[in-house]
């Protein structure tokens, strides 16, 4: 399938999405919003397909925010009436039940840091930049920056990023929790794909609920979450993955997992 604004290719279980707009830092418009929830949905629904990459084309940028040029002459009510990028959550989020990791590459600004904090995790490159400028726009956040930055960094470090609009480097972002490590610029798809290729390579559905629980800890009190938890662990041990996967352990092999 080919896309006007990214490219996706798969790597044997890995499936590599690249925002593909150069020349505008990979700024987000409609066409984006649209390639990548139908790329995410191609992921999803393919079984021979375990984690995705997502990264940005050029050495600069994952993505330099929503497309202001294209918000430049929108209406209040465009925006309401189209929900404007509601897809994003929607879609990459609740829709993706399995994994996938953003490879930020440079400016992840605005709708970019948004998206990036959209993905079950972030690596980032050396020179990673990361933003919420929006107020520098008279607008704020609106793809989930004030609600997931202030779950990701806290209160006072999201209220200074939003309310001054100042980025934030590689080494705060990776202090500050916001990404889980810092590779050099030159390895860092590298370094991603061979991420990638390892959480491909574990039995999926315990991938898929380990992804579930880590995200529900956002969602619910923490009683509530550690029943889901142990609910979940007592769904695990039932399928035959369990079973190879301790079996393999005992006979000290490597597991050959069924995904059942
Ligand atoms: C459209 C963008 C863009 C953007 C960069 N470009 N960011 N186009 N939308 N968000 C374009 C520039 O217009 C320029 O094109 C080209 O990319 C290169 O950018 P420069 O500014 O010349 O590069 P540089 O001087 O290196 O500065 C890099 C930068 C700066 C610091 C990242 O581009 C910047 O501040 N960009 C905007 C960041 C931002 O405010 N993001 C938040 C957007 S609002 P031309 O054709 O002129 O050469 C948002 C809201 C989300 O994301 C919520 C939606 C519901």
């Amino acid at each position: 399938m080919t896309y006007e604004t990214i490219t996706v290719e798969t790597r044997g279980a890995v499936t590599l999405v690249t925002l593909n707009r150069p020349k505008a830092l990979n700024a987000l418009n409609s066409q984006v919003l649209a390639d990548l929830t139908d790329a995410f949905a191609a992921y999803e629904a393919d079984g021979d397909q375990r984690c995705l990459v997502l990264t940005g084309s050029g050495d600069k940028a994952f993505a330099a925010g929503a497309d202001i040029k294209e918000m430049l002459d929108k209406q209040a009510a465009d925006f309401f009436l189209e929900d404007f990028f509601v897809g994003w959550t929607a879609d990459l989020v609740k829709k993706t039940r399995k994994p996938w990791i953003a490879a930020v590459n440079g400016f992840a600004l605005g709708g970019g840091c948004e998206l990036a904090m959209m993905a079950d995790f972030i690596l980032a490159s050396d020179n990673a930049k990361f933003g919420q400028p929006e107020i520098k726009l008279g607008v704020a956040p609106g793809m989930g920056g004030s609600q997931r930055l202030t779950r990701a960094v806290g209160k006072s470090k999201a209220m200074e990023m939003c309310l001054t609009g100042r980025m934030m480097d590689a080494e705060e972002a990776e202090r500050a929790g916001l990404i889980a490590r810092i590779v050099p610029a030159a390895n860092l798809l590298d370094d991603a794909m061979k991420t990638a290729a390892a959480i491909a390579a574990m039995p999926p559905m315990a991938a898929m609920m380990n992804k579930e629980m880590v995200h529900m800890a956002f969602e619910t009190t923490l009683d509530q979450g550690l029943i889901a938890e142990r609910r979940m662990f007592q769904i695990l041990v039932a399928t035959e993955d369990k079973a190879e996967g301790m079996a393999a352990f005992v006979e000290k092999r490597e597991g050959q997992w069924k995904g059942r």
